[in-house]
């Protein structure tokens, strides 16, 4: 006999081989007339491979009424080829891409298969700088403040890798932070001389406070701290730190003093970037690292670093770059490169470059759905999805109900079973989350824009029944 979990399962089946009757062609433009326009990058040539396709990689729409003027998100989920079987709620962990930046990274690879070497000569300069803009239009910074890199991953660890953390100075983090930010300051250190400090901001993620937050990292900071290394969205608790805060209870302290010996406010940004509706200068921090292939849904092996100028004054590069404008000139004529900018700070080689070079198409793609759009259907999902947690007698949920100090991670316990053993049992109900890999594991599950309410609920009614064996 079909369990209760069985059954729902079978439902989801069922709908998503519905072949549900709206054509891609009328979603699309729908969504179109509804959009803001921003022109997709053309290119003669192209074919779009996608449009044979397309029939059959539609997902199934939610029955949500779309009001006048309103994102047709039916149309916004539509841009990705996922497996529609599955419930994908894991868009913290890689992405997968739509459409416009599949067709770009295809246009490219098309390209460089045909001939990489003249390809490349035309392109790859004006690309690499046409990405860095879109980023910093995106983030509100100069395109000459964007370094490219690979991931979160290598951007923090050229960040830390790159600063003066002499003996004497200290960098302050927290316990909170991530594997990547502790390791990468543990071997900038252990290079430099420097010491690193991790305070605990707060005992239960769930209760914490602003003030609490803030008045916990303004105490700690000392004479000798040079660097405060966060995360901007924690991705054990999805616990949002109040950033902007903290940058304004930082700003009196480093006013008085001298420029070298300020507190560099260092983020690591991956789990805010694409989802939240803000700019650097809005953020207020000093630099903001991030992947471009998590909630952006860039190419996959793609990231940046976005720092304001005192920032880079502050920072030296570590791999040798092939963007910076006077690169081989210097090396050449045996002269310094000078002071530190975003292209220097992007590492050189040859690459991906399709990945690389459709960057680009991510933050048109983010631009044309809204980053307001974005972030009031990622955090209603999320929100929608922690109420209906939080009614739950057996699970406990670790992620602030605030949406002051909560962004699409959405994270919880459920009581007698482990994480690992949650994700499983989802799993087997095609419910993609993950298990946080931290000390303490929590369940992880992230919405975000490709989702539906529908998809929410089903999580929900899955978790609902979950219960010890
Ligand atoms: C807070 C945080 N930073 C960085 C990463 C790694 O990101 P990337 O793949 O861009 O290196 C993760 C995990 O995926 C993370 O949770």
């Amino acid at each position: 006999m079909a369990t209760g979990e069985d059954s729902r399962l079978n439902r989801r089946r069922l709908l998503t081989g519905a072949g549900l009757a709206l054509s891609a062609a009328t979603l699309a433009s729908t969504a179109t007339a509804q959009q803001p326009a921003v022109e997709p990058p053309t290119d003669p040539d192209f074919h779009d491979p996608d449009e044979t396709t397309a029939a059959q990689v539609q997902p199934p729409p939610s029955a949500e009424p779309i009001p006048k003027g309103a994102t047709d998100w039916n149309w916004v989920r539509g841009q990705w080829a996922l497996d529609w079987s599955l419930v994908d709620l894991s868009a913290m962990l890689f992405a997968s891409n739509p459409r416009l930046v599949r067709n770009a990274i295809d246009r490219h690879r098309r390209g460089l298969d045909a001939s990489p070497v003249t390809y490349l000569e035309n392109r790859n300069r004006p690309l690499q700088n046409a990405a860095r803009a879109a980023a910093g239009q995106y983030f509100d910074v100069k395109a000459e403040d964007v370094a490219l890199v690979e991931s979160t991953t290598s951007g923090i660890g050229l960040l830390y890798a790159g600063m003066d953390l002499r003996y004497g100075t200290e960098v302050l983090t927290t316990t909170h932070d991530y594997y990547v930010t502790h390791e990468a300051l543990r071997l900038a250190a252990a290079r430099r001389g420097a010491s690193v400090r991790k305070i605990t901001l707060f005992d239960r993620s769930e209760d914490a406070t602003i003030d609490q937050i803030v008045g916990r990292i303004i105490g700690n900071i000392r004479p000798e701290t040079r660097v405060l290394a966060l995360t901007w969205v924690h991705s054990s608790t999805g616990l949002k730190m109040p950033i902007r805060a903290i940058a304004d209870a930082l700003a009196p302290i480093n006013a008085q003093r001298a420029p070298l010996d300020r507190v560099l406010f260092c983020v690591d940004g991956v789990h805010g970037f694409g989802v939240e509706n803000t700019t650097l200068p809005q953020l207020g921090c000093d630099v903001l690292v991030a992947g471009c292939h998590k909630w952006l849904f860039g190419p996959r092996g793609t990231g940046v670093i976005i720092g304001s100028p005192a920032a880079w004054a502050r920072v030296t590069p570590t791999v040798p770059s092939f963007l910076a404008p006077n690169a081989y000139g210097a090396w050449l004529g045996g002269y310094d490169p000078g002071p530190t900018t975003g292209a220097r700070m992007t590492p050189g080689g040859f690459k991906a470059f399709e990945h690389v070079w459709a960057m680009t198409e991510a933050f048109q793609f983010h631009t044309m759905v809204g980053k307001q759009a974005i972030e009031g259907r990622t955090q209603g999902l999320a929100a929608r999805l922690k109420l209906g947690l939080s009614n739950m007698p057996h699970i406990s949920l670790k992620t602030p109900m605030d949406s002051r100090l909560s962004a699409g991670i959405v994270s919880f316990d459920v009581a007698g079973l482990s994480a690992d053993g949650v994700v499983r049992r989802l799993r087997a109900l095609n419910i993609i989350g993950s298990a946080a890999p931290y000390a303490t594991r929590h369940v992880r599950l992230t919405p975000s824009m490709r989702n539906t309410t529908e998809d929410i609920d089903y999580a929900l009614g899955a978790l609902a029944g979950m219960t010890r064996r």
